[in-house]
């Protein structure tokens, strides 16, 4: 009997705090693949476009920059429930990307054709190797078109909202459920209407309801459909 190899390009998007990163970290361990959170180069960008005060609004400046910046991901440092350290200009800025400046911003960013062509084609070149799990929005219909298994992992706005701000409260900082609530679906409008890529699922993704599901059977379902 034949053993048939588990898919080797995998595409796994949906909106924001579904739970894609935390599939696509477990997803990866497993197979042994390369995991790659895209979603970090938008908020690298945005996170250095803050830090310059540069007006985000100025769409060539920040095209500029998206296309000259170094973003480094590395393995893990430190145990502190990080999947990857980011690294830029020799600084660790794994949580900075996660600040509330951020995650106000980054949908600006990501809304900009020339942001958007720079970052894809870095990602596209990344995911052509192959044993690789690409986590975005637009990595089934736009960077890996070609992915030989597709998973739209999808969740409500309360349940993602509820567990952004678990992921904060445990970290030890503050967080105030009502605005994270506010921030997702203000991303999910922006993220979805967009001109460029917008979010939404190929046409051959498999859609699964993380509302419905814990990490665990997720991660199972994902894995028989690797078989
Ligand atoms: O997944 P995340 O919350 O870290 O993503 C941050 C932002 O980047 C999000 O608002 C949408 C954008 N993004 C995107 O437009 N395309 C991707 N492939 C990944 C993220």
């Amino acid at each position: 009997m034949t053993k048939t190899s588990p898919p080797s390009i995998i595409a796994l998007d949906g909106p924001a705090a579904s739970g894609k990163s935390t599939l696509g970290k477990k997803l990866a361990d497993s197979l042994g693949y390369l995991f790659f959170d895209t979603g970090v180069m938008y908020r690298a960008i945005t996170w250095i476009a803050l830090q310059h005060d540069m007006n985000l609004r100025a769409e060539a400046e920040i095209t500029g920059l998206a296309q000259k910046a170094q973003i480094d991901i590395r393995p893990p440092s430190k145990n502190d429930g990080r999947g990857y350290d980011i690294v830029i200009d020799e600084k660790d800025v794994t949580w900075a990307m996660r600040d509330g400046d951020v995650d106000a911003n980054v949908s600006i960013v990501s809304a900009y054709a020339g942001v958007r062509q720079a970052l894809s084609e870095k990602q596209r070149r990344i995911g052509l190797r192959g044993q690789v799990v690409m986590v975005g929005r637009d990595i089934g219909t736009v960077v890996l078109p070609e992915a030989d298994l597709k998973v739209y992992l999808d969740a409500s706005a309360e349940e993602r909202a509820r567990r952004r701000y678990e992921e904060i409260i445990t970290r030890g900082d503050k967080a105030d459920y009502d605005e994270i609530l506010k921030n997702v679906i203000e991303r999910d409008h922006i993220d979805s209407t967009r001109a460029v890529a917008p979010l939404r699922p190929a046409d051959d993704a498999v859609i699964l309801d993380s509302d419905k599901l814990d990490a665990d059977q997720v991660l199972a379902r994902v894995l028989e459909l690797c078989k």
